[in-house]
């Protein structure tokens, strides 16, 4: 059905404040993806966003707000997939369906619920637990191929992949029986796909804390819709390290703010951190943090002014999503009845292909 060799699927939460971090990290990489021979789909993951909760008044403005920040970024929505999660049925379907598949003692080793619960693990929402098997679901789905995410995310594609297997082997007779088994079973082993110089972009306050939305200073983080003064006075104020910058990488072991920075400036700029420090070796931080005063300025200014200038018109955005949703329902929407038929229940009949 799909005239692309690959399928590339990820998806960012709209729990507000973009920041640095996810741009690099993530947004950055979806648009380099769509150079490949791939289709590519890229959600806005609202009903994870309420695994956590989310005031209802501003949920809709973050949805908006990282599609925006998709669209400033440069993905396009004729080439790409853009949608929000919560208008694609199948998602929540099939998310049951593994949610039978998947087992508690796997869903007890992942390390971000433990993170994210806390103390009071009696207290979180069952959606929280059951988070990855969502994202299985979301990535399944598409049958996709490919998922571009940052290094924290590892644990749960391993668990995609788990889900994907144990899917394959329980049903094997009943996927070979409905003519779906294409030599690799039902659904394929995904592919992760994390790296580049920023997977990890550090909190400008401290080099060993991820950038993050949460943090209570706002001088450790650049906002993605923050003005070029203020990326300006952030990058000037980060923190550094007495020493000039070294000349190989290795010099930056031990020393995570210089890291953090290179890394920065190696990302933004399309290099790698040896790039930087043959132009960078040996220099100090004021002549380096100017640089990348310039550089950061020069790439996230505009891209802030565009997002505020797509949010300033809802109507558009929300085309895009609604657009974004029916392409990606004529995809998922084949997988779930073979899905179906595999499990063995009685389906509404409808006319679907199976890619
Ligand atoms: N859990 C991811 C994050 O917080 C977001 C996400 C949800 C996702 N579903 C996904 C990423 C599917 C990749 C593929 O970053």
């Amino acid at each position: 059905m799909s005239a692309f060799k690959e399928l590339v699927f990820s998806g960012v939460q709209p729990t507000g404040n973009l920041h640095l971090g996810n741009y690099l990290g993530a947004i950055k990489r979806f648009v380099e993806m769509q150079a490949r021979d791939a289709q590519c789909l890229y959600c806005v993951v609202d009903m994870h966003a309420i695994t956590l909760w989310q005031d209802p008044a501003a949920l809709k403005g973050q949805i908006r707000e990282v599609t925006a920040a998709f669209l400033a970024a440069g993905i396009d929505p004729k080439r790409s997939i853009v949608f929000n999660q919560s208008q694609v049925p199948q998602h929540a379907e099939l998310a049951w369906i593994f949610n039978c598949v998947a087992r508690l003692g796997w869903l007890n080793r992942m390390t971000q619920f433990k993170d994210k619960a806390g103390k009071d693990r009696e207290n979180a929402s069952v959606g929280l637990y059951a988070y990855p098997v969502l994202m299985a679901a979301d990535i399944l789905a598409y049958r996709a191929t490919h998922v571009p995410v940052g290094e924290d995310q590892k644990q749960h594609l391993e668990l995609t992949r788990d889900i994907a297997q144990k899917f394959n082997n329980d049903f094997s007779q009943s996927i070979a029986a409905h003519g779906h088994d294409e030599g690799a079973g039902f659904f394929p082993v995904t592919e992760p796909l994390i790296g580049g110089p920023a997977a990890r972009v550090m909190s400008l306050r401290d080099g060993t804390k991820k950038m993050s939305k949460s943090d209570v200073s706002d001088n450790s983080r650049i906002n993605l819709t923050d003005d070029a003064d203020s990326i300006a006075a952030k990058v000037r104020k980060a923190k550094t390290d007495p020493d000039a910058l070294p000349s190989e990488v290795a010099g930056l072991s031990g020393r995570p703010e210089a890291d953090n920075l290179v890394g920065i400036f190696a990302a933004l700029k399309d290099v790698s951190r040896e790039d930087v420090l043959r132009d960078f070796g040996g220099a100090q931080f004021s002549a380096f943090k100017g640089a990348l005063v310039e550089l950061a300025v020069e790439t996230l200014a505009p891209l802030g002014a565009e997002m505020k200038r797509l949010v300033a018109d809802p109507a558009e955005i929300d085309a895009v999503l609604a657009d974004g949703a029916e392409r990606a329902e004529a995809i998922a929407a084949p997988t779930l009845d073979a899905v179906k038929d595999i499990v063995g229940f009685v389906r509404r009949t409808r006319l679907h292909a199976v890619r």
